[in-house]
């Protein structure tokens, strides 16, 4: 498509990849997406924003020529190293090797695993200034938003933000601008936060003040059409989304899945207890769970519990589906507790416990387990169990 003026001396020279079906494995892309870099000239220096995927080098290396020589670039700013972005620094070096990569402190052992072999690496950190010369880039250090190396930049003069996967839509289409899209963009934006930036939202939510502080007049992201009107709402939107859905809620969810009615005899039990306890209880059957209404149930909750029969030594799919949801949104210390009916050996807890430890829940110390039908000692059982998760819930 060639490179495109996007302000003064300001170009993107991204390429399109309209063909692709999914990323990240996790996501499907319908429109395609494109992989954005972009160029800025001052008047002293030239930096590159970003490279693009592998496979999408010489179309890349030939809209960069298309505004400056290879040789001109003094830095190539590295917004995270994942390969879709950074694909194309290897080829670059080769044909620049003076350039300086400029990543977070966190992106160094990225980089270096990335090029293997020697470059000048700068690392810069939250408010560093480069100044090229009437373009004042100022660096945002915004980890996780989406990988651990992640940063943006505030171009003072201009007021874009490059924010590397924020703000981003998959979305390849004649043009580069979010205005003049046939596709919904506003869907394909909140899609994008939704699939690839929902685990991270405690991170996220530490960042917003520094980008609602700044005057951003165009925001410039790496996968997907640039945002020049209104984009302080696109900036108000993350802010929203990544607000903590529990804060001020006392909500348990129970996820749990029966086949002859005794796991979920239980999980009626410890919803009527602990709605006694004052928290309001959502049950949810994993058998005909809807995936979406179920991640928000998860992060509206202070805790989560898991009830599972044991089938063949294994807890059962449905609550394995369920279990699976949590690496998708923000689960992360939330508290947990785990029970269950069985026949035999009754690991099915046991597997979920040692799962949700090993997402980083908090996991109460103990199961509760039943045999086939719950008598009333176990019933018993179940409602002194309801109080110590209670405890256990409102413990710090
Ligand atoms: Fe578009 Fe996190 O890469």
């Amino acid at each position: 498509m060639g490179a495109i003026a996007i302000a003064d001396n300001i170009y993107w020279v991204g390429v399109k990849d309209p063909g692709l079906l999914h990323f990240d494995i996790v996501m499907e892309t319908k429109h395609g997406t494109t992989y954005n870099a972009y160029l800025v000239r001052g008047r002293d220096k030239v930096a590159l924003i970003d490279t693009v995927k592998a496979q999408f080098t010489n179309e890349f290396l030939n809209n960069v020529r298309e505004i400056t020589d290879l040789e001109s670039i003094e830095y190539l700013i590295v917004n995270h190293t994942e390969p879709d972005h950074s694909g194309a620094i290897t080829a670059l070096l080769e044909n620049a090797p003076h350039i300086t990569i400029v990543c977070a402190a966190a992106a160094v052992p990225f980089v270096k695993n990335t090029i293997n072999t020697e470059a000048r690496i700068r690392p810069v950190k939250d408010n560093d200034v480069i100044d090229l010369g009437g373009k004042t880039i100022i660096f945002k250090s915004t980890p996780y938003m989406h990988w651990p190396d992640t940063m943006m930049e505030y171009l003072k003069e201009d007021g874009i933000l490059f924010s590397c996967d924020g703000f981003a839509g998959h979305i390849a289409f004649d043009s580069i601008w979010a205005d003049q899209a046939r596709q919904d963009v506003d869907y394909e934006i909140q899609y994008y936060f939704d699939s690839i930036m929902r685990p991270f939202t405690s991170y996220i939510r530490r960042n917003m003040p520094k980008l609602e502080a700044l005057d951003v007049r165009m925001i410039a992201p790496s996968h997907g059409p640039i945002i020049r009107r209104d984009a302080p709402a696109y900036i108000r939107k993350y802010s929203e989304w990544s607000s903590d859905k529990s804060d001020g809620k006392n909500q348990i969810t129970i996820f749990y899945v029966s086949s002859y009615g005794n796991t979920a005899l239980i999980a009626q039990t410890l919803a009527s207890r602990l709605s006694e306890r004052g928290f309001t209880v959502v049950l949810i059957d994993t058998f005909q769970m809807d995936e979406s209404y179920a991640r928000d149930q998860i992060e509206a909750s202070v805790a989560l519990l898991f009830g599972t029969p044991t089938f063949n030594g294994d807890a059962v799919r449905p609550i394995w589906n369920a279990v699976s949801l949590l690496s998708t949104v923000n689960s992360v210390g939330k508290k947990a507790a785990v029970f269950g009916s069985y026949g035999w050996g009754g690991e099915g807890t046991k597997l979920v416990s040692e799962r949700l430890a090993g997402l980083r829940l908090k996991i109460f110390s103990e199961a509760l387990r039943a045999r086939l039908i719950p008598s009333q000692e176990e019933l018993a059982e179940v409602a002194s169990f309801a109080g110590k998760i209670a405890d256990f819930v409102e413990s710090v």
